[in-house]
């Protein structure tokens, strides 16, 4: 029996690449150029399995090309909204994901946003590095506590619960959250957290934001100029979630006319194409995209999308099944 043929879009892991030799007739990129819609298109037509990521776009005109062999698409991350859920399923192709494995990393990464925007970290090392540092002072580059003071979250899933732990029993916050559907009491009790009715409730009442809702046409734009009005002079707003849940243009000017203090984010509307507003701005904080990006939690990820792979062509129940 011939081994299924399975694409994988960019470099994963030099050891999930090499169990993937193992076991499929398998097409690496070897130098990690994004595919374009044509590549795609014939990478549906040639493939039983393509295993895109989170920075490839998977619109309708893509996935209904004509005389498609792909049956499944395993995507490398958690979140699926690079690709078009609906034409997918009208498509009749399976999507998976990979959940749980980058909940910690994602929150480090939260908490290190969150600690570099209120201590002006990113700040401070170009100062040094352009050779403007002049010495110790008693009033240079003062900042804001993070211990003790309030964090606000938006969602309230396994990324942000997580984030709510290091925040609340490393540094002493109290917990707000927005959550459409109620949370596990015993988590809630945990954290001493409180819900909020709304996110123009909890705005209002918070030191830190953190935004941790999926990416999609239902969350584009949720934090706008209206929204950004409602945070406290002296917050700061944090994203690791997807670009498109903040207008960047309503955030550049609120950064700019200092209505908040500042903002960490590590992934952007129209990545990796960061409007440029944000470049001259001292008070934003920017990451690449690092949510996931450990070496351990990058091979997890491969390996769960091995494992639905696995699943798959065994014809059993997959485990991380979107549609
Ligand atoms: C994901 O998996 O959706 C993350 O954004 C990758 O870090």
């Amino acid at each position: 029996m011939p081994k299924p043929k399975v694409l994988v879009t960019r470099r994963w892991p030099a050891s999930v690449e090499a169990k993937l030799q193992q076991l499929y007739d398998v097409t690496l990129n070897h130098d990690d150029h994004p595919l374009s819609a044509e590549e795609f298109k014939q990478a549906l037509q040639h493939y039983d399995a393509v295993c895109p990521t989170v920075c490839d776009s998977l619109p309708a005109d893509v996935l209904s090309v004509a005389n498609k062999r792909c049956k499944i698409l395993g995507n490398f991350g958690v979140g699926y909204n690079h690709i078009d859920i609906a034409a997918a399923t009208q498509q009749g192709l399976i999507v998976t994901n990979t959940p749980g494995v980058l909940t910690e990393s994602t929150a480090d990464i939260a908490m290190t946003l969150l600690l570099m925007s209120a201590r002006r970290g990113a700040e401070g090392d170009r100062l040094v590095r352009a050779g403007q540092w002049t010495g110790w002072c008693p009033t240079h580059m003062m900042s804001s506590d993070v211990t003790g003071t309030t964090l606000g979250l938006i969602g309230f899933g396994r990324i942000a619960q997580a984030m709510a732990r290091k925040a609340h029993h490393g540094f002493g916050m109290k917990i707000l959250y927005v959550k459409p559907s109620p949370a596990d009491q015993a988590l809630v009790d945990d954290l001493q957290a409180v819900h909020c009715p709304s996110i123009e409730n909890l705005l209002p009442q918070c030191d830190y934001v953190s935004l941790h809702c999926p990416g999609g046409s239902d969350t584009r734009h949720l934090i706008n100029e209206t929204r950004l009005n409602l945070m406290k002079p002296s917050a700061h707003l944090i994203n690791t979630a997807r670009g498109d849940v903040v207008d960047s243009k309503a955030l550049i000017k609120a950064l700019q006319q200092k209505r908040i203090a500042g903002a960490g984010l590590d992934v952007y509307e129209n990545e990796p194409h960061i409007d440029p507003g944000f470049l001259t701005l001292e008070n934003v904080s920017l990451l690449p995209h690092l949510g996931s990006a450990t070496i351990a939690t990058r091979t997890a990820m491969g390996e769960k999308v091995l494992a639905n792979l696995a699943a798959f062509f065994a014809e059993e129940s997959l485990p991380d099944r979107v549609v």
